[in-house]
């Protein structure tokens, strides 16, 4: 009886001491989890109704079929990359060269224009680089914010062609910097829709810019209507092998607008009515929060809750980024207890990239 009395006593402190230990063991151990929420199409946003069709006959002056018909590909990444920023080109190959992007099951291609040679790049050096590391995609059209489309719809048109397959497809700027190892998670812990698919940072309500000054400037010939539909912003989203083939099939029917994110994932995702799904989540427009996020880790081993965010014109910063959140990857990282916004005192030390200029002109927070 005194016996039992004994360890029912034992028993209870014991207890109590895990529960005190696990209230007080700090930081909480932390498994990230995703959610996705869908938006629907707002239709009554006018289509523009201009005359100059697209033509979807791009000739590939360089081409890669990096995918080989491979059947269990998880996703090949787009990558649309000015034909001069062989920088960026060569912090996304450091990071990830492409035996390694194999073994996560991911192939990747960079998409390029056709620029004049420059004292920073000639067409020569483009070759070069593709004959080391066979992977540039390049279409027979000029380098030019106007032809920004051509390229984009290019990218989706060979991805439905040579990677059909796979079962995402990523499409990303060649200045946005992605956690990659958390991507993989993502693509791996949710569960996205296998048809119709776009999901990344949804924008609604944006107006076009008629200031002639800027350089995201439209004229109303080029949009004559006042709202632009709902999109998802061409820094990053996600998508699929399918709903590329219908964006391309349907882009020959639907007039020429060159602001590439908002005719692909807008105007031509609304005649197909394609709903959006949102990643907000898990962007950042500030490069400074990515800069904290990896102080965080390297101090706290806090784990970096975000996944798609600006360069900030450091061309290095996706090597240096995913160099440091690693961690997180290969072992334990922690929940931080206040959240970035409030701990992050930004530090305004970058040279304003071609990210913020965007950030700009969408407001996109
Ligand atoms: C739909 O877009 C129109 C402008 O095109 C806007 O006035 C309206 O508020 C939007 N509706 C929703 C639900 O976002
Ligand atoms: C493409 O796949 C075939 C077999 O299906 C294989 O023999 C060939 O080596 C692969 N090529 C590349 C470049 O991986
Ligand atoms: C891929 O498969 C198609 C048929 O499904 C075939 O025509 C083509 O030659 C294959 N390509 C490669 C590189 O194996
Ligand atoms: C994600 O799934 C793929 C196969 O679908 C697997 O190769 C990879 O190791 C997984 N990655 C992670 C981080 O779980
Ligand atoms: C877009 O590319 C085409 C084909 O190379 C070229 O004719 C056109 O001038 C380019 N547009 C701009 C705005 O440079
Ligand atoms: C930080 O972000 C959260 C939402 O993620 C918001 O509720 C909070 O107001 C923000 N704090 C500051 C200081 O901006």
């Amino acid at each position: 009886m005194a016996n039992n009395r004994r360890i029912i006593a034992i028993l209870i402190i014991t207890i109590l001491m895990v529960v005190l230990f696990i209230i007080f063991l700090e930081p909480i151990s932390y498994k990230p989890e995703y959610n996705l929420e869908v938006t629907y199409l707002n239709l009554s946003t006018k289509l523009p109704d201009t005359k100059k069709l697209f033509d979807v006959n791009f000739k590939y002056i360089i081409n890669n079929n990096v995918c080989n018909n491979s059947s269990h590909l998880q996703a090949v990444i787009l990558v649309t990359s000015y034909f001069g920023n062989v920088e960026t080109r060569s912090a996304m190959r450091r990071a990830f060269p492409s035996e390694k992007l194999k073994e996560f099951n991911l192939r990747r291609v960079f998409l390029l224009g056709i620029a004049p040679d420059d004292k920073y790049i000639t067409q020569k050096a483009v070759l070069h680089e593709n004959k080391r590391f066979s992977d540039l995609i390049q279409g027979n059209f000029k380098e030019a914010y106007r032809n920004l489309t051509y390229k984009h719809v290019m990218g989706l048109k060979w991805a439905a062609e040579y990677c059909k397959d796979s079962q995402y497809i990523i499409k990303m700027d060649d200045d946005i910097v992605i956690n990659m190892y958390k991507i993989i998670d993502l693509m791996n812990k949710t569960k996205l829709p296998s048809r119709n698919l776009l999901a990344g940072y949804i924008l609604s309500g944006m107006t076009p810019i008629r200031e002639p000054a800027n350089k995201w400037y439209v004229t109303n010939e080029e949009y004559e209507g006042s709202f632009y539909p709902t999109f998802i912003s061409g820094w990053f989203y996600i998508t699929n092998p399918k709903t590329c083939k219908k964006i391309v099939e349907m882009s020959s029917r639907v007039p020429y607008f060159w602001v590439d994110d908002i005719y692909v994932t807008g105007i031509i995702a609304q005649k197909l009515r394609i709903k959006h799904y949102s990643l907000k989540a898990y962007f950042t427009v500030h490069p400074e929060f990515l800069q904290c996020c990896m102080r965080d880790v390297e101090k706290s081993q806090y784990d970096c809750e975000l996944l798609v965010g600006p360069n900030g014109g450091d061309n290095n910063l996706f090597f240096s980024f995913n160099e440091i959140v690693a961690v997180c990857y290969h072992e334990q990282c922690y929940k931080r207890k206040r959240p970035l916004n409030e701990t992050c005192v930004a530090e305004r030390k970058f040279t304003l990239g071609k990210g913020n200029a965007l950030v700009e002109t969408y407001r996109l927070a």
